[in-house]
């Protein structure tokens, strides 16, 4: 049975602007009020990338932001539909959504530690902006430094922002990996007073399985077919029992505890 939380009304938007950030990535504005009134960070759109029948299945973006009756994504160009969306400057869009459980309300007790990888950095922003987070850093790592007006962005949300670039263009060099376990080490991050939520490409949600699994989340955005619990396109082993999870309507964020990555 489909959750009550899912809103499966095909929403038409309207493309306001599509900006090229630099290294494949771009800023895709729509507006779409119903969506925007009701999206919560963590939750994502299913946008049909164009009017044809090909490609068939939409591809689920994180809203980035939304204000007004706008709401806002981060893309990075990969393969066909996000090369197809990147091409898309005006007209009408084709959107399904809000779909997903949004990120866990913040807790008062905890730190909140907001690491993003890539394009992951978008749903990790709306999450601090939405609820205004006093207690947390946000770790961004990327393959080389950030592009001014997507660095200025964040800044806009914290001063606290550290940077990680494969290349060393910018903040720490290497992995963020690597750069958590130091701040971790130096105290600078209290383990046992910290909450955990990333959001990345797989490799970089596996190599984070030494932070505490029940106060670590993380945020997967593999392959999606259906987008609302139909198809099992999008399953993740769960830990506990011999089921799958499905990250469509159950995800996309998931404690680190309950989930086989
Ligand atoms: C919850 C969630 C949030 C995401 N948020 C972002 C974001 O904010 N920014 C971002 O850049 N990316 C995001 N992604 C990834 C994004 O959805 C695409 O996977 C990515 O843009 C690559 O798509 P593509 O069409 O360019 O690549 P392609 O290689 O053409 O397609 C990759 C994809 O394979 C598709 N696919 C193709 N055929 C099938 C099939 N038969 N069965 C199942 N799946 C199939 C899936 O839809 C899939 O995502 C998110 C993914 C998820 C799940
Ligand atoms: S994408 Fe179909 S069940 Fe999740």
């Amino acid at each position: 049975m489909l959750s009550r939380e899912i809103y499966l009304k095909k929403i038409e938007g309207e493309i306001l602007n599509n900006i090229d950030l630099g290294d494949g990535m771009f800023q895709l504005l729509i507006s779409a009020e119903e969506i925007a009134k009701r999206v919560k960070p963590g939750q994502f759109v299913n946008i049909k990338v164009q009017n044809s029948l090909h490609p068939f299945i939409r591809r689920p973006y994180s809203v980035w932001n939304a204000e007004d009756d706008v709401i806002e994504f981060l893309i990075k160009v990969l393969g066909s539909g996000s090369r197809l969306l990147y091409e898309r400057k005006r007209g009408k869009i084709d959107l399904i959504g809000p779909l997903g459980k949004p990120f866990p309300d913040p807790p008062s007790d905890l730190e909140i530690i907001l690491i993003g990888g890539g394009t992951g950095i978008a749903p990790l922003m709306f999450y601090a902006k939405y609820y205004s987070l006093s207690s947390f850093k946000i770790i961004y790592g990327l393959k080389t430094a950030p592009n001014e007006y997507l660095y200025s962005r964040i800044q806009e949300i914290t001063d606290n922002v550290f940077i990680c670039t494969e290349d060393g263009s910018f903040g720490f060099k290497g992995l963020v990996t690597d750069f958590v376990k130091e701040l971790i080490e130096d105290r600078y991050i209290i383990l046992e007073k910290s909450m955990f939520i990333i959001c990345g490409p797989l490799p970089m949600l596996r190599a984070f399985k030494f932070l505490p699994p029940e106060r670590t989340y993380v945020s997967m955005e593999g392959t999606m077919a259906c987008g609302f619990g139909i198809c099992m396109g999008c399953a993740v082993k769960s830990k506990s029992s011999n089921n799958y999870l499905r990250t469509c309507t159950e995800g996309p964020l998931f404690k680190l505890s309950e989930i086989e990555i």
